[in-house]
């Protein structure tokens, strides 16, 4: 196959990361872009030098040079986007998260693999040096087994409201927390209940935007997430604290930034290093992985797998919403 026309699906906010990583691609070419804002699908083109671009999502399916697509819209449209695409023999690379609920997951699956299309999911941080490398440690045993990974974050939260509708957005508790609970999978192997206690703080919104959250694994890991998108206004309003750290019978793993790791044991500090990078270069592999994915016809991983079990998890925190409860997966 030569060079692969991508077309997208949504060209807002995470669409330029994916943008700037095609423009960069050797392997492939953006053929399309579609958005229902027409402002949106213009304004991709003028910064990414995109020749066409339309508002018509049937319009760019049935197009032939867009041989995969990228699908950036907010997560309640994924699986009618996803399915569509699916049903017109196009690869797809869907943000997370795949879907808000595991039967919605499960469809999208199915639609994907009755057409032997590739399908991956935006679990970026599978890309993520920093990430790879706790991975590594926790692994490795360095400071025991089993471990629990607490995170603690505040804020405003996500950048636009859609976010913050349930059945849309979902809030932080599926939309950011989605990324922790996958890559707590990838490190842990398969969850085995959840616990949470969640709070709305956030005036005219319908998502719960506040708590806590706990997650069991097989493995007797948990990971627990104090987590707030519930403060005044959106994106980067108000601050408040955020930090992790990975507890175990030997030690800890904390995060001092600066392209190491450290990892506190009995006898002193130690520093590990690894291949600093940035969000960008993130990206970059994601897309690169994708390309060669539908190249080559291999499922990702992350795919719809571990879609579908993030979604689980996440489904089952917020199906406990205000009312604590203790949910087996
Ligand atoms: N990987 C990450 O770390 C990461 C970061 C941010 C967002 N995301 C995910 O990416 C997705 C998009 O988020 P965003 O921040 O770019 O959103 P956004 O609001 O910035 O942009 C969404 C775009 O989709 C368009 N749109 C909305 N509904 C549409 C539809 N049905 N058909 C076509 N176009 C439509 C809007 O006009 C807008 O231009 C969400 O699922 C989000 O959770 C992932």
């Amino acid at each position: 196959m030569s060079e692969i026309g991508v077309g997208f699906i949504g060209c807002g906010g995470i669409h330029n990361n994916h943008a700037s990583a095609l423009v960069d691609s050797p392997d492939a070419y953006i053929a399309c872009a579609m958005d229902m804002s027409e402002d949106a699908a213009k304004a991709h083109c003028e910064k990414y030098g995109t020749e066409a671009w339309t508002t018509d999502r049937d319009a760019l399916l049935a197009r032939d040079d867009v041989d995969a697509v990228v699908v950036c819209i907010p997560t309640g449209y994924h699986p009618e986007a996803v399915i569509a695409a699916a049903e017109a023999g196009k690869h797809v690379f869907c943000e997370k998260p795949m879907a808000l609920t595991v039967a919605e997951c499960e469809r999208m699956n199915a639609a994907c693999e009755k057409a032997g299309v590739v399908l991956q999911i935006g679990f970026v941080r599978h890309f993520c040096n920093e990430w790879l490398k706790l991975r590594e440690v926790v692994q490795q045993g360095m400071i025991g087994r089993p471990v629990v990974w607490r995170s603690v974050s505040g804020g405003s939260g996500a950048p636009t409201p859609w976010y913050f509708d349930a059945e849309i957005g979902g809030g932080p508790f599926i939309d950011g927390a989605v990324h922790s609970y996958d890559f707590a999978r990838f490190i842990f192997g398969e969850a085995t209940s959840v616990f949470a206690d969640l709070r709305r703080l956030k005036e005219g919104t319908t998502a719960w935007d506040t708590g806590t959250a706990l997650v069991n694994f097989e493995s007797g890991d948990q990971q627990q997430l104090s987590w707030s998108w519930g403060l005044p206004g959106f994106g980067y309003g108000v601050k408040a604290d955020s930090a992790h750290d990975v507890l175990g019978p030997l030690g800890a793993v904390v995060f001092p930034g600066g392209g190491k790791l450290q990892v506190n044991l009995e006898d002193g500090e130690h520093e590990i290093e690894f291949g600093p990078d940035t969000g960008a270069d993130w990206f970059h592999r994601q897309m690169n992985y994708f390309i060669e994915c539908v190249k080559t016809g291999r499922q990702p991983t992350p795919g719809a797998k571990e879609g579908i079990e993030a979604t689980r998890i996440a489904e089952a925190i917020l199906s406990i919403g205000d009312q604590p409860a203790v949910v087996t997966l």
